[in-house]
């Protein structure tokens, strides 16, 4: 059997987007004694935020699963759902679906797609035929764009709300139009080795100003204090509160979700070479994309989207298979991981409470889904080696690490 030498460096998955330059614009701006929290930076970068993505609100809080969790609760609080019944994704992150287990939501698993590994939308509109929901909330699973044209139609035909999580998707384009602007609502998360990173971070987006009321609201104790001024004259007077007491009144049950000014100030700093680097990985997605072609399986995504991954997901055709390629990749300094979650449906949080959900799509990402490296610090000759690792893993003719 030939044996194939490739490399001695490590690729990591997740890569940090703070660089020393980064640091010291940040600590000289500390040096200068701010506030460091929910003052004027935290709007700032809202505001940047919101010019960046094109929506009209933007509010940042402490985690992609706190700004989850505060989509789920603005619909909630504002009144814009009413049975609380909801379709998830097998596919996504525990947190994109666990805010309906602990709100007393009545969640409705729905299959992935083959094309794009978010929601299956023939299996979608079976549930909304069935169920009535009030509101889905959708993942673009590793900067796959899902069919937002096909989703918004059925919107439209049978009237639900959108959410949708877009924590690992930054720059992801559905039809020239960038993931995030599509639902009700949007999510982002500025964890390390994401698309930017705010060490801990997240924001939500929305064009709907009762939800972006709603979100400062709940973000925020549940109080007053936040909201411009006008609207808590509208509380101040329906409550009958005077302005001595008016920013303390807790007008809903909110949380403590907020950022501090220094994760909005390095939010500031990534924002300026956010472009750059979700070209990187573009161009890194495509070259796996061509290079794996017949080797692994992937969402190849809809003609004429653009991916933008924060890892690439690749589907062996076996678990053992699965294993062989995961070996070889750890013989070559080359991170690995199973595919997010696989299947969310046949994690304890759910089948403890509702039984395993078990669907052919789901199932596959489960037992053969795996990860490949994507970040900024990868040029095209690092994906390509890699690629040359699976290859030979998938032939069985890898041998000694280089
Ligand atoms: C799709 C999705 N949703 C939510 C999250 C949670 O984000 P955070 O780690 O910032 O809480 C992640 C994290 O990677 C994610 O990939």
């Amino acid at each position: 059997m030939s044996s194939t030498v490739f490399h001695s460096q490590r690729y990591d998955l997740a890569v940090d987007t703070i660089s020393d330059a980064d640091l010291t614009e940040l600590m000289d701006w500390m040096k200068a004694y701010p506030r460091l929290t929910m003052a004027d930076v935290t709007r700032e970068f809202e505001a940047a935020w919101a010019r960046w993505l094109g929506v009209k609100y933007a509010v940042m809080c402490n985690s992609g699963s706190s700004a989850n969790l505060l989509m789920y609760a603005a619909l909630e609080t504002s009144r814009k759902v009413a049975a609380k019944k909801i379709v998830v994704p097998t596919t996504g992150w525990a947190t994109t679906l666990m805010p309906a287990l602990q709100l007393g939501w009545q969640p409705i698993m729905c299959e992935s797609d083959a094309r794009t590994f978010g929601m299956d939308l023939t299996c979608l509109e079976e549930i909304l035929k069935r169920e009535r929901p009030d509101a889905i909330i959708l993942v673009q699973v590793l900067g796959v764009p899902c069919d937002m044209t096909a989703l918004l139609a059925l919107q439209k035909k049978y009237g639900f709300k959108i959410m949708e999580d877009c924590c690992a998707s930054h720059g992801a384009r559905h039809q020239g139009r960038l993931v995030g602007t599509f639902g009700d609502l949007s999510s982002f998360s500025f964890y390390y080795g994401h698309h930017m990173s705010t060490v801990e971070g997240g924001v939500v987006c929305t064009d709907d100003e009762q939800l972006y009321f709603h979100l400062l609201m709940g973000r925020s104790h549940g109080w007053l204090k936040d909201l411009p001024p006008q609207e808590a004259a509208r509380y101040m007077e329906l409550y009958k509160v005077d302005p001595f007491r008016a920013p303390f009144t807790f007008v809903v049950p909110g949380y403590n979700l907020r950022p501090t000014d220094i994760n909005a100030k390095l939010g500031l700093i990534q924002l300026r070479k956010l472009d750059a680097t979700i070209e990187r990985r573009i161009a890194n997605h495509k070259i796996y994309q061509q290079q794996l072609q017949g080797v692994v399986d992937f969402a190849p995504g809809l003609p004429g989207d653009i991916i933008s991954s924060i890892s690439f997901c690749a589907l062996a055709q076996s678990s053992e298979e699965r294993r062989r390629i995961v070996t070889a990749l750890d013989e070559h300094k080359i991170d690995t991981r199973i595919f997010t979650a696989g299947n969310l449906g046949r994690h304890p949080f759910w089948s403890d409470r509702y039984g395993t959900f078990s669907a052919p799509m789901a199932d596959r990402l489960y037992h053969c889904g795996f990860f490949l490296p994507n970040n900024q610090s990868l040029l095209g000759a690092d994906v390509e080696k890699i690629c040359a690792v699976v290859r030979a893993a998938k032939q069985g003719t890898v041998g000694n690490r280089g």
